[in-house]
């Protein structure tokens, strides 16, 4: 039950049936205060003056007119026209129990798109670092939540395994295999291995025109050159497998549409342009100037889709998976998400992707820029020597800091158990202060702020699901078949009775924007609100009625339901016991 387009879809009906001309804005929003009701209708104001009244007596006719019996318990006219909207107790306990019965807690389910979520996408020929936790975990969020609501999700890893770089390396790693190293120990440590032939290849002598050489021959597919590729590819590809696995992330290797799978499509992407008058020659490079961004002094941007040597770009490429995912992939909408240094790199293949026909006009292009990760003293991240921190080492770290705040805790699991529990904890807690984060801010990366127990974290978040679990265990109940009729009394209970509701707002935000902090700032509020039902309306205590108690428990449930629901749509790990 999506509430808020219910009452919007309600207002809209009645603001029209009093002669709101056609397109008017049906402004539904969440009450700001506890006495204004639960939604607030703020649409009156502007409708009064469009149709020469006053609002408030605008605002008396909407109430005439809409349609909200058995909704709504009290509609009432506010401060210069607002309309307060309480919802009726018994309807929000039968939409509670509607969702208590459904395994998708009775999310609408829109009509279905086809859409490709681009993420993680790191470069091969480096480790995945920092730059790479941002686009992986906030993109498998977006897919989860896509696909919860019933879309079609195409999972497109990006990777970086084609370019200029790789003549270099392969020209590096040929030399170790020449000399009896297999390439899974060569290739161990990809930061170690880059440095090295970078090194090579600015100072010996003929390794650079040996480097450039491995360039053409790749591109010219030749078979040496290829297995040597294939084999460096593997490797990395293994590496970034290894975080994806850490991270319970939902990638696998299927998903993989690297930047090497267009090559062979580059030079009709070219053609193309060139033949549609989008294209032209400029300085022997194959350009598009861009007039709709023009700058100050009105000359067009320009987009080079082809270097003067020949070579194909980032562009190119980007133009050609456009291609693809609309003509063959079908997509109806096309989310990517990088760091927000790419948004103009996007913004300008969109116009000229679009020029060419590469989409349906219909088709939406959704670049997701995000900002960047910074060290406590507000730099870019880096490790104190200033390198850039591996992925795989941050995680360890998370994980063993988990664990030693875990063991200063009262607990009765066993070693294993809280191993397996440090590492929900561990992990959880860097993806969700990330997750929490609006994405387009740069955000402080921070060890004793993520792992807390209090606030908004995944800590807090697991330790509140794990609390009802705990209740449940005591009261010896079976909390999948708790399904009484609720009853909302307490202003605790309806309180909590309303968050539980607003899930479908929170994830279709998530799905509308590709922001999982609403989803997270959701979750964070709902186990806000159980806490402060919990310590209002006691359930085992004894002389609490029958029916209370089965209602109260029942709130439990769902809430315990709602929490895990969210934070599996996030990635992040529940555990019954902590
Ligand atoms: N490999 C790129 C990077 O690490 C990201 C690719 C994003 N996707 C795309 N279609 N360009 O910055």
């Amino acid at each position: 039950m999506n509430i808020q387009q219910l009452l919007q879809d309600k207002f809209a009906a009645a603001i029209s049936a009093i002669g709101a001309p056609e397109g008017t804005a049906v402004p539904v929003q969440r009450a700001t205060r506890a006495g204004f009701g639960d939604y607030q209708f703020n649409g009156a104001m502007a409708l009064a003056k469009a149709l020469g009244n006053n609002p408030r007596a605008i605002a008396e006719q909407i109430i005439q007119a809409v349609d909200l019996g058995g909704i709504a318990s009290k509609l009432e006219v506010a401060g210069p026209g607002f309309i307060n909207v309480h919802l009726d107790a018994a309807w929000m306990a039968a939409q509670l129990a509607a969702a208590n019965t459904d395994a998708k807690l009775a999310i609408e389910q829109p009509a279905q798109q086809t859409i490709v979520v681009d993420y993680s996408s790191p470069n091969l020929a480096k480790e995945m670092h920092v730059g790479h936790l941002r686009t992986t975990i906030i993109g498998d969020c977006v897919v989860k939540v896509l696909e919860f609501l019933g879309h079609k999700v195409i999972r497109q890893n990006h990777m970086g395994d084609w370019g200029t770089q790789f003549g270099m390396l392969l020209a590096h790693l040929s030399d170790k295999l020449a000399a009896n190293e297999v390439a899974e120990t060569a290739l161990s440590d990809l930061e170690d291995f880059y440095r090295e032939a970078k090194v090579r290849f600015d100072e010996e002598q003929g390794f650079a025109d040996r480097a450039r050489e491995y360039v053409v021959k790749l591109q010219g597919g030749d078979a040496q050159c290829m297995t040597l590729w294939h084999q460096f590819i593997d490797v990395s590809i293994a590496h970034s497998e290894e975080v994806y696995h850490k991270l319970n992330v939902s990638l696998t290797r299927d998903d993989i549409m690297g930047e090497s799978a267009y090559n062979d499509d580059l030079a009709n992407v070219v053609a193309e342009l060139k033949a549609k008058g989008i294209a032209v020659e400029d300085q022997g490079a194959q350009v598009v100037f861009i007039e709709e961004l023009a700058d100050k002094e009105g000359k067009p941007a320009v987009y080079i889709v082809q270097k003067s040597g020949g070579g194909y770009l980032y562009a190119t490429t980007d133009l050609a998976a456009m291609r693809y995912r609309s003509g063959k992939l079908n997509a109806d909408r096309t989310l990517i998400l990088t760091d927000a240094r790419q948004a103009l790199h996007f913004k300008q293949t969109e116009i000229v992707g679009r020029k060419a026909g590469f989409m349906r006009p219909e088709q939406s292009y959704e670049h997701c820029p995000f900002g960047m990760m910074l060290g406590s003293d507000g730099k870019p991240f880096k490790t104190r020597s200033g390198g850039t921190v591996k992925l795989v080492e941050l995680l360890d770290e998370a994980v063993e800091r988990a664990g030693k705040l875990l063991a200063q805790r009262d607990t009765d699991l066993t070693a294993d158990e809280l191993a397996e529990v440090a590492r929900k904890v561990g992990i959880g807690a860097v993806k969700y202060a990330d997750l929490s984060k609006n994405r387009t801010t740069d955000y402080m990366f921070n060890w004793d702020t993520m792992l807390s127990f209090e606030g908004n974290t995944a800590p807090y978040l697991q330790y509140a699901y794990t609390r009802i679990q705990s209740i449940f265990r005591k009261a010896g109940v079976d909390a999948t078949t708790l399904n009484a009729q609720v009853e909302l009394d307490a202003p605790q209970e309806q309180a909590l009775a309303l968050k539980l509701l607003q899930l479908n707002e929170a994830i279709n935000a998530v799905s509308a924007e590709a922001t999982p902090h609403v989803l997270c700032s959701y979750l964070y509020d709902l186990a806000s609100a159980f806490m402060t039902f919990y310590e209002a309306c006691p359930m085992l205590k004894d002389g609490v009625e029958e029916n209370v108690k089965q209602s109260r428990m029942t709130l439990a449930a769902l809430t315990a339901k709602t929490l895990k629901t969210g934070l599996d749509l996030l990635g992040i790990e529940t555990m019954e016991k902590m």
